[in-house]
């Protein structure tokens, strides 16, 4: 008896020795891809300024802060934000000393186009033009969004994204783009977040045009902006110069499990795949249509008769084929299986780690998201944004110590390292943002930059984190 209870003692310090030798052996050889592409992101409106320059047409952003000030923090402006359209070439060189691989960035469809539809204004493609050569000359790779919020006010005037004519403005625009940088750019993604746009914009009223809108409008403007995505997606297909790598940017609204057994993972990707809530805060209700072709069946169910009505052929147009999928993923909701398997939200521990916006710290995300998207989508994933507003300052020492941009972003990219060493297909990782700007209603509030900007001098100071990012992206995260 004795020896044989020795010996079962032996068996299971053999075997938590296995176990733990194994996770030595396994986060050793955890690695990035060698071709992970590093990156930081943008997006016109929050960086560009010069909102009068060379023929721009007037956002609504622009129109918003000058009519309605008191929506944003303090009454501020993006008129100038941080003028990246005089300064993109210093910007440029600054992400090459950084080794940056990759700039995700957009393009004001007001600067294209200035009244939305019809003439194009060259002058503004010139600019796009001329940063592109920038970025390729300093070896990196552009990434474009086609839109990133700022819609031309005219077409806001003509009923926005609740217009059904807006999906065909969107390819004339999208066509011109293409016509011009194609034959350089590679990377497209077509719309950043559409949740945002219908749920902030015209549901909740929290952003520009700051409508609060009933569900039936929002969930015919949602409609829209899928049309546009695929009339988009096929002008890249048809028109690009050189073969378009298309994608998207949504929100990723993740949820991870509390823990690692079976019931607990299924209760948070059930969640994670579910329309529960009469609202835009889903992956499926958009991305549903995009990747597989139809609606979420409890989203129908859900929205019920608010539904919008749609045929075949327009399904057809919305599902064209993509080859990534891109998620802005900063934070999540942990779940458990409750008593009866059914998922049930884990209230966060008295006293959470928040960032600046009061975000929640949760790590996991980027392991549990990029998994269980590509698990549903079958399609890459790209991190499109990730990152935290910091309260950051300039040092008396003139530098800016951001300790908590590097934990956090150290301890999201351990879990996106996990996510690949687990068989997760991720090509990249673009860290939001590449320098402080402007945070939209929260305007200069919020400082979410790799790079420091003194808004009164438009001085860039590279935080802690930017050198630290540097020497990640040169060891392809193996120093994590
Ligand atoms: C978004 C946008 C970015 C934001 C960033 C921080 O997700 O809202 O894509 O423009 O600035 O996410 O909030």
């Amino acid at each position: 008896m004795i020896v044989l209870r020795v010996f079962a003692g032996a068996d299971k310090f053999l075997q938590i020795f296995i176990a733990s030798f194994s996770a030595v052996l396994r986060s050793a050889f955890m690695s990035f891809p060698v071709d992970f592409l590093w990156g930081v992101a943008t997006a016109s409106m929050q960086v560009e300024g010069a909102i009068g320059e060379d023929g721009r047409g007037v956002s609504i952003w622009d129109h918003f802060t000058r009519w309605m000030p008191e929506s944003f923090y303090e009454g501020n402006n993006a008129d100038v934000a941080c003028d990246h359209y005089h300064r993109y070439r210093d910007d440029v060189e600054l992400m090459r000393q950084l080794s940056i691989k990759a700039y995700r960035f957009s393009i004001s469809w007001p600067r294209v186009i200035p009244s939305g539809s019809g003439e194009v204004n060259k002058k503004g493609l010139d600019f796009y033009d001329r940063l592109v050569d920038a970025l390729l000359a300093a070896n990196i790779a552009p990434w474009v969004t086609l839109y990133h919020w700022d819609l031309p006010l005219e077409l806001y005037y003509r009923g926005g994204w609740l217009n059904p004519d807006i999906p065909k403005y969107f390819e004339d625009y999208t066509r011109a783009v293409v016509a011009r940088l194609s034959d350089r750019v590679v990377n497209w993604m077509t719309l950043n977040e559409p949740q945002c746009i219908v749920g902030l914009g015209l549901h909740q009223g929290e952003h520009a045009p700051f409508l609060k809108l009933p569900l039936r409008d929002c969930l015919r403007a949602a409609h829209h902006t899928l049309l546009a995505h695929g009339r988009a997606v096929k002008v890249l297909r048809t028109e690009a110069k050189m073969k378009a790598n298309v994608g998207w940017a949504p929100v990723g609204v993740v949820f991870i499990p509390a823990s690692d057994s079976p019931a607990d993972i299924e209760a948070a990707r059930k969640v994670m795949f579910s329309v529960n809530e009469r609202n835009f805060w889903n992956n499926t209700w958009f991305s549903d249509p995009v990747v597989l072709g139809r609606y979420p069946e409890d989203g129908l169910k859900l929205f019920g008769a608010a539904s919008p009505e749609y045929n075949a052929e327009e399904m057809a147009l919305i599902s064209q084929p993509m080859d990534f999928y891109g998620a802005n993923i900063y934070s999540a909701q942990i779940i458990r299986a409750g008593k009866d398997g059914s998922p049930e939200k884990v209230p966060s521990p008295v006293g959470p780690a928040l960032t600046m916006y009061h975000w929640k710290m949760t790590p996991p995300c980027l392991y549990w998201g990029p998994r269980f998207l590509f698990e549903r989508y079958k399609l890459p994933v790209v991190i499109t944004e990730n990152g935290l507003a910091g309260c950051d300052w300039v040092a008396r020492d003139g530098k800016v110590h951001d300790a908590h941009r590097i934990d956090y972003t150290a301890r999201h990219l351990m879990e996106l390292r996990r996510a690949c060493a687990d068989g997760v297909k991720v090509l990249g990782y673009f860290h939001w943002s590449f320098m402080d700007n402007f945070e939209w209603a929260q305007g200069y509030k919020l400082r979410f930059g790799l790079v420091h900007v003194d808004y009164a001098t438009l001085k860039r100071t590279p935080k802690d984190s930017a050198y630290w990012y540097r020497d990640v992206i040169l060891a392809n995260g193996k120093n994590l």
